[in-house]
Parts: structure tokens; C-alpha cells; sequence
């Protein structure tokens, strides 16, 4: 593909070849990923992976707006979607278009994702209606957690039913697509079936319609802790750890920096 690809594109990916996405919050990662994903998150995520917070309930518009435009810069082909930061949009349809159209005017992203299944369904309608493209996120909801009572895995036995209906009602509602975290595989395969938009797996089943991680997980950086849906593709965190304590040695042993990395008094003609 060689333009951006517009929300209604991955919509019309239901069914199709799985859709990639990672989530990015900087330039560089940004450009790593561009060729590779069909989109990218700047997640809330960000909190907790980049500034060192407990969860994500701090990341404020501010944060979303800085992170978004720097994975801007480094987007030419892969649409960007920003996640809506907590408190930002749970109030009253209006507040979320409000902070939806600053999100969006701000970054330039073409989509906005938003935490939440039957009670987000009114809000979602509302920003459809008025050209906000709408990802959804249901099963595990991150900003919830206090409610939740934890990182569990959601929708099992009797809670199945409920997940569905969340899965069913922000489709009917207009979200291009739903993201699926931490639910059990044979759950995210019904309500892949059953929905008409993508559902993108974190922690969800294979047969979803995409999948996506945090970029900083699977490349092994972030190892505060790590989800049992995490793969890890590289080990940059020891690997960097590493890098550095070389460095430290070399420079308590005078040998960084080498005559190669130092200035003569004239240039060389
Ligand atoms: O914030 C985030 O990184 C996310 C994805 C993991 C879906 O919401
Ligand atoms: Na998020």
C-alpha cells in the first residue's frame, strides 16, 4: 500500500489477511514500524512504558498531544490512531467529541480509540456522527482498573455473554474496529465471527482479525513485568544494559574515547 490507509480500509480487512499494529510513542519507533504495521497506537500505554507511572489513569491530553505528533513525524505510510487518555472522554458524549477534535486537529491522526463496550456505545455513535472514526477496546480496559480489580483475564464463564453484548454493541454503534484484550481465545473466535468489524487480539486468540502489542514489550525494553500475551522478538533492554556498562568501563579505563573519535588541532587536507 502506498497511501495511509483510512479507517474504513481496515474495516474493509474483516476477514482478510490479519492486520499489524504495534503501538509507538517516538519518532524512531515510529519509522521502524511504518513499512511493516497497517497501523499504529499511540497508546496510553505511554504512561507506564515511557514515564514511568504506576497505571495508566495519569496520562493526560498533554502527553497524548506531545507523543502523537512525534509518532507523526515519523508516519508516512501506516495510519495512526491516539488513544483517548482516562477521564478525557467517560463523562458526556460532548466532552469526548470536544477532546476527540483537539486530540485529532493537534496530532493529525485519523482515529481516536477509546476505552469500554455497552455504556461507550452512545459516545461512539455520537463521534461517528460528527467524523470521528472510533476504535474500540473492550475485555480488558486498562483505565478500569480500579474497578476491575485488577489485570484478570475478562469474559470467562458467565461473563461471556456480557463481553458479547460489548463486542455487539459498539459495532452497532459504528466503531471501525474493536480491540480484544485479555479475553479467552474461544470468546475473541465467537465475537470474531459473529461482529462485522476487525477485532485486533492482545492477549486474545490467533483468529483475530489483527493483532497488536506494545512495540516496547516485544522488543523486550520495557521488562518491568511481562503478560503471558507478550512475545518477546528481541532483548534490547539486557542488550542495552549491556552496551552501557561497556561503555562505563571503558570510560573508567581511559580507553573510550579512541584517537578516531577525537579532533586533531587542524583538519586533515
Ligand atoms: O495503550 C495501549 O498500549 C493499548 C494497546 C495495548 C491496545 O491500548
Ligand atoms: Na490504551
Amino acid at each position: 500500500r502506498k497511501s495511509a490507509p483510512l479507517p474504513d480500509d481496515i474495516r474493509a480487512m474483516k476477514g482478510g489477511p490479519p492486520i499489524v499494529s504495534l503501538t509507538a510513542y517516538t519518532t524512531p519507533m515510529a519509522q521502524m514500524m511504518d513499512a511493516h504495521c497497517d497501523f499504529v497506537l499511540v497508546g496510553d500505554s505511554v504512561g507506564m512504558v515511557l514515564h514511568g507511572l504506576p497505571s495508566t489513569l495519569g496520562v493526560t491530553m498533554e502527553m497524548m498531544i506531545l507523543h502523537g505528533k512525534a509518532v507523526a513525524r515519523g508516519l508516512s505510510r501506516a495510519m495512526m490512531v491516539l488513544d483517548m487518555p482516562f477521564g478525557s472522554y467517560e463523562e458526556s458524549p460532548q466532552q469526548a467529541f470536544a477532546n476527540a477534535a483537539r486530540l485529532m486537529a493537534e496530532t493529525g491522526a485519523g482515529a481516536i480509540k477509546l476505552e469500554g463496550g455497552r455504556h461507550m456505545a452512545e459516545t461512539i455513535a455520537f463521534l461517528v456522527a460528527r467524523g470521528v472514526p472510533v476504535m474500540a477496546h473492550i475485555g480488558l480496559t486498562p483505565q478500569s482498573i480500579n474497578t476491575l480489580g485488577g489485570y484478570r483475564v475478562q469474559g470467562r464463564g458467565d461473563a461471556a455473554e456480557a463481553l458479547m453484548g460489548d463486542a455487539r454493541a459498539v459495532s452497532e454503534a459504528g466503531a471501525f474496529s474493536v480491540v480484544l484484550e485479555k479475553v479467552p481465545a474461544a470468546l475473541a473466535d465467537q465475537i470474531t465471527a459473529e461482529i462485522p468489524i476487525p477485532t485486533i487480539g492482545i492477549g486474545a486468540s490467533v483468529n483475530c482479525d489483527g493483532q497488536i502489542l506494545v512495540v516496547d514489550d516485544m522488543l523486550g525494553l520495557f521488562t518491568a513485568f511481562k503478560p503471558k500475551f507478550v512475545k518477546r522478538y528481541a532483548s534490547l533492554g539486557t542488550d542495552g544494559e549491556a552496551a552501557i556498562a561497556s561503555y562505563a568501563q571503558e570510560v573508567r579505563a581511559r580507553a573510550f574515547p579512541g584517537p578516531e573519535h577525537t579532533f586533531a588541532d587542524k583538519a586533515p587536507t
